[in-house]
């Protein structure tokens, strides 16, 4: 029988994950079985940096944005003996598993560990919503939100001033928050890392725009957006801490590049971790919630290697492997309906 659970978050932070892991404390001590929380990620259960979260602890968290129990960009699997590690930690600390709250990184070598026999359940946040199997990631609303505000902000100045504003949002691999927000403000060109952009023709539906009388535009474009081949040099990214590119700053190609082309003048906002903060929006409270509770029964019911997913208005239980096999993108379909409006 199950009697303790350890919890982390890893990667990046997002709005959310502190209702996620009030909800999983709550849930499981119901059943009288105790957490405990891991600081830092992957790092803390490498390092035994443990607490154990009560009733008390985990208290007026819903509202509050980032994670109680700190994150990393930390992987098991590049640091030295990483899953003998865990299994350590486990054993130390007398747990029955461990609720993983992570995106497309953390919950891959999650899966890996499963495969290794260590029981985890994972839960998925991210604010790039790229995480296979669920419709909905923790945090993705929140950041959606803000991004949308941004475009409307964005708008009226850019009226005032007959400007080009282009708007950089995060998303790596996957344009959904570019996706959803230029849909949502009204966007007149949205460039995301699945459709190659070509800069040539974002100009000449500026320069058509301005021609019909509309003498401002609004460009949102992902940090992963790239240009079609040979179209445009973009430079290379530095590395961050962990080897992978860090990305933020293609909108200044983006505004340079249509300045030349069409002579309009352009100004540049990049939103960056200002759509990892805040508060979260109510649905993502309400989604954090869910996916808490549901990650909690299944560890109490020792159903090991499960990630909980929101399909058809409902959070389900799917195969971590599944979850991770491949990266959810923009579907074809969406982006042919925000076209409509700029294509
Ligand atoms: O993984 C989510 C994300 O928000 C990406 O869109 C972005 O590239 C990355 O995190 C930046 O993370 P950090 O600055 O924390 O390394």
């Amino acid at each position: 029988m199950v009697s303790r659970i350890g919890i982390l978050t890893g990667g990046g932070d997002c709005p959310g994950l502190n209702a996620a892991i009030r909800a999983v404390v709550r849930r499981a001590d119901q059943a009288n079985v105790l957490t405990f929380g891991f600081r830092a990620g992957w790092k803390g259960v490498l390092d035994l940096e443990v607490d154990q979260l009560t009733l008390s602890t985990t208290r007026g968290l819903l509202h509050r944005g980032g994670t109680i129990l700190g994150t990393s960009r930390v992987d098991p699997y590049r640091e030295p003996n990483g899953v003998e590690r865990i299994r350590e930690a486990l054993e130390v600390h007398r747990l029955d598993g461990l609720v993983v709250i992570g995106g497309e990184g953390t919950l891959s070598a999650a899966t890996r560990l499963t495969e290794e026999g260590i029981p985890i359940v994972g839960i998925p946040k991210t604010i790039d919503n790229d995480v296979a199997a669920t419709e909905l990631t923790i945090g993705f609303l929140t950041a959606v939100r803000t991004a949308t505000e941004a475009v409307d902000r964005l708008h009226s100045t850019a009226e005032s001033h007959n400007r080009v504003m282009v708007l950089e949002v995060m998303g790596r691999h996957a344009g959904w928050i570019a996706t959803y927000s230029g849909m949502a403000g009204g966007a007149d060109a949205i460039l995301i890392p699945e459709v190659p952009f070509d800069i040539d023709a974002v100009g000449r539906h500026l320069k058509h725009r301005a021609g019909s009388g509309r003498d401002f535009s609004i460009v949102v474009v992902a940090e992963g957006a790239l240009p079609l081949d040979g179209t445009l040099e973009i430079e290379e990214p530095p590395k961050d801490e962990f080897g992978r590119p860090r990305l933020g700053g293609i909108g200044h190609a983006i505004a340079h590049e249509i300045e030349t082309r069409t002579g309009f003048p352009a100004r540049v906002t990049i939103l960056g971790h200002v759509q990892r903060g805040g508060s979260p929006t109510a649905m993502d409270r309400v989604l954090a919630t869910q996916m808490g509770v549901k990650a909690a029964e299944l560890a109490i019911d020792s159903r090991w290697g499960q990630m909980t997913a929101f399909q058809n208005h409902a959070v389900v239980p799917v195969p971590l492997a599944e979850a991770t096999a491949r990266l959810k993108t923009v579907p074809a379909s969406l982006y042919h309906v925000a076209e409509t409006f700029f294509g």
